[in-house]
């Protein structure tokens, strides 16, 4: 038996009992002629004790454990003299009978500690060495539970967890298929899914009623804080349903994961908020709701009621008021202004107005305006005296709308209203079913085209279909898009039209998704699902940055990962059995 206890469990109730751990080494300390080492394994830290006076040899031996070493050792637990209260262990220490090294290590090129000194590429080089340090095991761990709860809450509901391929043909969901080659079809490649969306819809068929499943998703795309390559959903999907059977059930899992996870009780319902009013009120589909300061536009009070030429000729004017910011100086005036305009944001200019002492509006268009029209300013964005008025505009109300979200989020965490261990959810609904791509040069589904449009709204894919909206909803966690789904088409007339409307040809359709259609041919249930992001939801509740730090083993921002050395070039050989040439362009050669 290699222990009779794990390193994180002994209390002052268990002295005087021979115990046996094994773990690891953390750190050693010499005082006078005692010596104290800290055995760490993934349950805790306890303190060993060697005695020179007891057993020099012994003492000996055990000064020359280096960091990381993997030991066994044997001794009597007794009550410390010195108490540690922040370790749950730290009542106790064992006094060592004997030890024996299990395995020598290598100096660790970090501390492993819960502040190490390794920067980013070090930690995920030795990812296992990482992996080691508390902060980011107790993130694996609320991991495990959190898919525990998950599975919980599904099962008793009546869903089932089923497995679909990895290997499939392409899924349409906006970003780029990873690919892999198959030898035994040469030419031919297999797509990783991007989520197994079709082939959830085919279970409703098959009337597997309720399905759900932890699920690997894979998609080639611009990494982000809350974007992997390949990523976890829990992807469900339900027969005879609505969309409010869907919206209930979620959350009530939410409440659910909330409750077992963080203690939290949710009781209300979540607010609903339809896609226009988030964008018009936030400029962003995934607002983060923790903090008021929403959009007030202002066109009728500020566009042709002075001189100034911007605003005047904008399609959009908008503006937020920061409570209590009028005491922002020039220079961090300055400073936002020049937020707003980097590149990644795009605004030309910042306009600011502080409403001073005695009410009245001073701004930094003062010039233009008469002071009646910035006291109706002061009035439309219902500020205070103390208060800090922020506008923005342009030719295109949309893109303005998107760069006030950035600096209305900037200004939340500048105030400090982005608190990590508040929560505010809410579902965004009746998403448009089609956004227009410049990129594409058409219209492109918003959520997925197997979407179900408003049926009130059908009428207009004939006549106008970018008003078209769709029954699809996002659950938004503090401006995060937590999950999303939608009621799906379930009859192939429809499901035609949309390809159709999308740009296939009957023929493009019926190659890529004739399976899907040939199935609802064969009674296809009225069905409809949703997927949440696993590695989000748990980044949220452990208050993390980045979705990299509840991953076990992550790709970093150029989609590698560093410690498997990966994606890497093939052999000739392979690449001869797989019928593939190389086209690089030069400087990759
Ligand atoms: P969608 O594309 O909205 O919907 O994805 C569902 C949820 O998955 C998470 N997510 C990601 N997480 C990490 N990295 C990524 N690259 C990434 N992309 C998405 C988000 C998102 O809300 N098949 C549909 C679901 C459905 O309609 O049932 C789908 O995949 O949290």
């Amino acid at each position: 038996m290699y222990r009779t206890n794990t390193c994180g469990e002994l209390r002052l109730s268990n002295a005087g009992q021979q115990v046996t751990l094994a773990g690891w080494v953390q750190r050693s300390r010499k005082f006078g002629g005692m010596t104290f080492i800290d055995l760490r394994d993934r349950y805790g830290i306890t303190q060993l004790v060697f005695n020179e006076e007891r057993d020099a040899a012994l003492c000996e031996r055990a000064n020359r454990l280096g960091r990381e070493y993997v030991i066994q050792a044997t001794g009597l637990v007794s009550e410390r003299e010195n108490k540690n209260p922040n370790l749950p262990t730290g009542e106790v220490e064992i006094i060592v009978e004997t030890f024996a090294v299990l395995n020598e290590s290598k100096l660790p090129p970090f501390t492993i500690e819960e502040e190490t000194d390794g920067g980013d590429d070090l930690r995920m080089k030795y990812r296992y060495l990482d992996l080691r340090r508390p902060n980011v095991r107790r993130n694996l761990e609320l991991r495990h539970r959190m898919t525990m709860e998950v599975r919980r809450y599904l099962d008793s509901k009546g869903f089932l967890e089923i497995e679909t391929p990895m290997l499939i043909g392409s899924t349409p969901e906006g970003a780029r298929d990873f690919v892999v080659p198959s030898r035994m079809n040469p030419g031919q490649f297999y797509a990783l899914p991007q989520s197994p969306q079709t082939l959830k819809q085919l279970l409703m068929v098959a009337g597997m009623d309720r399905y759900f499943q932890i699920v690997k998703c894979f998609r080639d795309e611009d990494l982000r804080a809350d974007r992997q390559p390949e990523f976890t959903q829990i992807d469900c999907e339900m027969s005879f349903v609505q969309q409010e059977d869907i919206l209930q059930l979620f959350e009530g899992m939410a409440k659910h994961l909330f409750r077992e996870l963080r203690g939290v009780e949710l009781t209300e319902p979540f607010p609903r908020m339809t896609w226009d009013d988030a964008m018009r009120l936030y400029g962003s589909d995934k607002p983060d709701t923790r903090f008021g300061m929403q959009f007030v536009e202002l066109m009728d009070v500020l566009k042709g009621t002075g001189e100034f030429g911007v605003f005047n000729d904008a399609a959009y004017i908008g503006g937020i008021c920061a409570e209590g910011q009028a005491v922002y100086t020039r220079k961090q005036l300055d400073q936002l202004t020049d937020f707003v305009r980097r590149p990644q944001i795009g605004a030309k200019g910042l306009v600011y107005a502080r409403v001073q002492d005695d009410g009245t509006v001073k701004s930094s268009v003062d010039k233009f305006y008469a002071p009646e029209v910035l006291e109706q300013l002061g009035k439309k964005m219902q500020a205070k005296p103390g208060d800090l008025i922020l506008i923005l505009s342009g030719d295109d109300a949309m893109k303005v709308r998107k760069q006030l979200c950035e600096l209305r989020l900037e200004m939340g965490a500048r105030m400090g209203l982005r608190d990590k261990n508040k929560f505010s959810l809410l579902w965004v609904v009746d998403f448009p079913m089609f956004e227009w791509s410049e990129e594409e040069g058409r219209l492109m589904a918003m959520h997925h085209p197997f979407t179900h449009p408003k049926t009130e709204d059908i009428p207009l894919l004939d006549t106008d279909p970018a008003a078209v909206r769709a029954d699809a909803y996002d659950m938004v966690c503090n401006g995060v898009e937590v999950g999303g789904g939608s009621i799906r088409i379930h009859d192939q007339e429809l499901q035609a039209k949309m390809f159709e409307i999308l740009g296939f040809t009957p023929e493009k359709a019926q190659q890529q998704f004739g399976f899907l259609m040939n199935a609802f041919k064969y009674g296809a249930p009225p069905h409809g699902g949703l997927a949440y992001g696993l590695d989000r939801w748990v980044s949220l509740f452990a208050g993390l940055d980045s979705i990299r730090d509840c991953i076990a083993f992550p790709k970093n921002n150029s989609g590698r990962d560093v410690m498997l050395d990966a994606p890497s070039a093939l052999d000739q050989s392979q690449l001869d059995e797989l019928c593939l040439a190389l086209n690089l362009p030069k400087n990759e050669e």
